[in-house]
């Protein structure tokens, strides 16, 4: 069995049936106490996010919270990291892309979103993730079944085939308005954008405000058929 692979098929399709019907602070309790330090929780500081963080704040604050720096975030989004880390004293990691955005501009030509965004997500999301998550044996996300198509399947704790270890989607089952409760219930800082019609925040440059009545995805990638950026896929 491969050395990540801690726990077998049935064991993770028991857990995920048993975490069905729980809190998510439950399914964290269960991540954490199945893996340790191996273990880490993906931020991209939106308003799921930083439930999360809140959640684990209370439960295992030691555990390793990274985000992906593609150094075309909202300068919103990097206020909120700080806010983050003032409350609850969090170093939180910033994985890099092996690119800067000057080196991606020379070998790639300048403003490569704008003409291949897939190409850019895999430069500055998905290989940096691959490889920071080698070194862990399982990760924690904030997608939720009601996102997306794509996501609706996602289970409280699975098996990631794309990166090759566990997956825990604590919030998979919350709707918006449980995330928004929450958030209120707890007075956890969240990126001001979010008050400006932005629902969810990428990158600057790949991420505009949704209009009344738009699904609350429409602002990712408008104008392509592209709806992941292929951390979840
Ligand atoms: S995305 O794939 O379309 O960008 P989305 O913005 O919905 O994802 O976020 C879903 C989850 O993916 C977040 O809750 C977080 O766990 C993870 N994630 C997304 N972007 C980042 C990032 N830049 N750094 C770390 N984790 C991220």
């Amino acid at each position: 069995m491969n050395h990540r692979r801690r726990i077998t098929d049935d064991e993770l399709n028991l857990t995920a049936s048993r975490l069905e019907n729980m809190r998510p602070e439950d399914a964290l309790a269960w991540a954490v106490e199945q893996f340790g330090d191996r273990l880490a929780l993906a931020s991209s500081f939106g308003a799921e996010d930083v439930v999360l963080i809140d959640m684990l704040h209370k439960l295992a604050p030691a555990t390793p919270v990274f985000y992906l720096d593609t150094g075309l975030h909202f300068a919103e989004t990097y206020g909120v990291r700080d806010r983050l880390r003032e409350r609850y004293g969090i170093e939180f990691i910033r994985v890099l892309p092996k690119l800067t955005l000057a080196e991606q501009a020379e070998q790639y030509g300048d403003n490569l979103w704008e003409r291949e965004p897939n190409l850019c997500c895999q430069l500055r999301k998905v290989e940096p993730l691959g490889e920071f998550l080698a070194g862990y044996d399982a990760w924690i996300t904030g997608i939720r079944r009601q996102q997306a198509p794509t996501r609706a399947g996602a289970k409280k704790a699975e098996w990631d085939e794309k990166f090759q270890l566990v997956k825990v989607n604590p919030l998979a089952d919350w709707s918006h308005e449980q995330v928004w409760q929450y958030i209120r219930e707890h007075d956890v800082p969240y990126n001001p954008l979010h008050d400006r019609n932005y629902p969810s925040i990428g990158c600057r440059v790949c991420t505009r405000p949704v209009r009344p009545g738009e699904d609350l995805r429409a602002g990712r990638w408008s104008g392509f058929a592209k709806t992941e950026c292929g951390l979840h896929k």
